[in-house]
């Protein structure tokens, strides 16, 4: 196994708040990542550091041995490197294969081609009976199983993924976990995903990330980190 995502010295600062302290960890090829901490931890800000929605104040981040720090958004995302957000974010107004088109276009002139690519997404993700509904109509869910669609338009290397089942229930929480592992399974996609639902990113992960007040403070294999002493008692504190 060798690092896909190499994260060095990451430190982020919002006025007087630390929020990042100095994180740095590896992510290994077609490995899946779960990241945990209480809600104010530092998730978010990490992400939208690796892929400079919010450039951090230092650290490096390496794609496949590319130095990527300095590239904007949307070149990390054409490197292989592309984040779902915590609030899921499509066009409410526009068809679900339009919402697809827009980001297959980014690797076809052709409109038809980007629409085949977008057809082809859709199935793989079982949305095709929704292909022409307007994004508004979708349930959550529908939601945020279109927002994964979008961000795989770019055939991405890794994908952050920011709490995707937020207010799913147990049996969409399943089916999603499921799409996911053979995401991992059959493409290869390295996933990084920062979840809510114990049990799920438990389940799933082949290591977790744990943050607290922006520090790592565990990155081990699940068992090994919810018999942590930090992370229980971050846990039982929150
Ligand atoms: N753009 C920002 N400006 C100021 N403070 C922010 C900003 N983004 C996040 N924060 C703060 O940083 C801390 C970590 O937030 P966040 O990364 O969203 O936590 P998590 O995702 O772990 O719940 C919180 O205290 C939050 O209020
Ligand atoms: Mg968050």
């Amino acid at each position: 196994m060798s690092a896909i995502l190499s994260v060095t010295g990451i430190d982020q600062q919002f006025g007087g708040l630390h929020a990042l302290k100095n994180v740095t960890f590896d992510v290994e090829e077609k490995e899946i990542l779960g990241v945990i901490g209480p809600n104010g931890a530092g998730k978010s800000t990490l992400f939208n550091a690796l892929v400079n929605v919010t450039p951090p104040l230092a650290g490096r981040v390496l794609l496949g041995g590319t130095d990527i720090s300095d590239m904007r958004t949307h070149e990390i995302g054409q490197a292989g490197l592309v984040k779902t957000s915590q609030t899921v974010q499509v066009f409410g107004e526009m068809s679900v294969l339009d919402n697809v088109s827009i980001a297959t276009f980014n690797r076809t002139t052709s409109l038809a081609e980007s629409r085949d690519m977008a057809e082809e997404i859709l199935e793989y993700w079982g949305m095709t009976h929704a292909m022409h509904r307007p994004a508004d109509g979708l349930t959550l869910a529908q939601r945020s199983t279109l927002e994964l669609a979008r961000a795989t338009a770019l055939d991405p290397k890794v994908m952050l993924i920011d709490e995707v089942m937020a207010g799913l229930n147990a049996a969409e929480v399943d089916l999603m976990l499921d799409r996911l592992r053979r995401l991992n399974a059959e493409k290869g996609t390295t996933l990084v995903i920062i979840e809510h639902n114990m049990k799920a990113i438990m389940g799933i992960s082949d290591r977790i990330l744990a943050l607290e007040y922006g520090e790592l403070v565990a990155l081990d294999d699940p068992i090994s980190v919810s018999r942590n002493p930090r992370v229980v008692e971050a846990y039982l504190g929150a």
